[in-house]
């Protein structure tokens, strides 16, 4: 294995915001979602880790259970299938008795143009990385409204604040509508006691995500064929030349750390807002 380039945040954290609460992370069985998971866990969670890859997830929860002592469970499920969503809040609800935080973080890695799309990729492009979303807020809001009080973080990404090329539909349109919805369910529900911010990575070494045996090439977020090893080049090429002022990728944790502020009690008067955590990528 190719070995790491960022090491992990190098603070741990004495923060324990999480005490009896219950957080959902989508898109948790490796990368970004696995490390959010650890995070709040760390801090006091009990958490369901949410993802199509279901082994995995499983694998992932056992890991993370005995690695932090918290409680946790893996479900498997395409979140941007019908019921899914509803089945994944109810099994939260079942096993910790309450919903206070939930993470979206799930999306597919399709980088290519658009005009090398097929209809069906596009269409599987848009349920990835927008419906799965709108489903797991729908399914959240009931037993948030229900307490009044929630806490709903979006993972978003900078790609198309900046116009990097090969991200129209995953940055374009999924990330782009991520930060509408933050917006405008932020305010949809403020008076139900319930928050929606988002969190949006620049480039980020996701791969550094602490599993034993970390996921490269396969999942449904890492298709290779999503990203084609010439886009890839190009890409790293444009990273090296693009101006990411601190100079280097993201190590995960430095992410998590954000969507733990933005997830926790302590976040009570910021809403609708959306922070780019992208080394300088994009400044404002
Ligand atoms: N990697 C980066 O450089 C980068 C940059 C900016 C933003 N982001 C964002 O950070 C988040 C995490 O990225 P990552 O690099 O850890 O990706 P990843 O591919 O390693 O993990 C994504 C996980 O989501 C799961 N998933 C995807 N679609 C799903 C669905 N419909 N239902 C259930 N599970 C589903 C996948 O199986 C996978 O485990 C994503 O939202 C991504 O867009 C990543």
């Amino acid at each position: 294995m190719a070995s790491l380039k960022t090491a992990a945040f190098e603070l741990k954290t004495h923060c324990q915001r999480y005490d009896g609460r219950v957080v959902i992370v989508t898109g948790a069985a490796q990368g970004l979602g696995r490390v959010i998971a650890r995070r709040v866990a760390e801090e006091g969670a009990s958490v369901l880790l949410a993802d199509v890859q279901e082994a995995r997830v499983q694998r992932t929860a056992e890991i993370l259970a005995k690695e932090t002592g918290a409680r946790m469970i893996g479900v498997g499920g395409d979140l941007s299938e019908l019921g899914v969503a509803d089945a994944v809040v109810k099994r939260a609800l079942d096993e910790f008795g309450r919903v206070d935080t939930l993470v979206n973080n799930a999306a597919a890695l399709i980088r290519m143009r658009l005009m090398e799309f097929t209809e069906e990729l596009m269409q599987k492009a848009v349920d990835w990385n927008v419906w799965n979303t709108l489903r797991a807020c729908r399914a959240v809001l009931p037993p948030m409204i229900k307490q009044n009080y929630g806490r709903i973080v979006n993972i978003g990404g900078e790609a198309w604040r900046v116009g990097v090329p090969y991200h129209t539909l995953l940055a374009g349109v999924g990330k782009g509508s991520m930060v509408g919805l933050t917006a405008t369910l932020a305010g949809e529900v403020a008076q139900q006691g319930i928050t929606v911010n988002c969190v949006s990575p620049g480039a980020l070494e996701s791969e550094a995500d602490g599993d034993p045996e970390p996921n490269r090439n396969v999942g449904l977020g890492r298709d290779p064929s999503w990203t084609p090893k010439a886009v890839l080049d190009d890409l790293n090429a444009l990273g090296a030349s693009r101006a990411i002022a601190l100079g280097r990728l993201a190590h995960p944790t430095e992410v998590a750390a954000a969507v733990a502020f933005f997830g926790s009690p302590e976040a009570s008067y910021v809403t609708g807002q959306h922070l780019g955590v992208s080394g300088g990528l994009a400044m404002i």
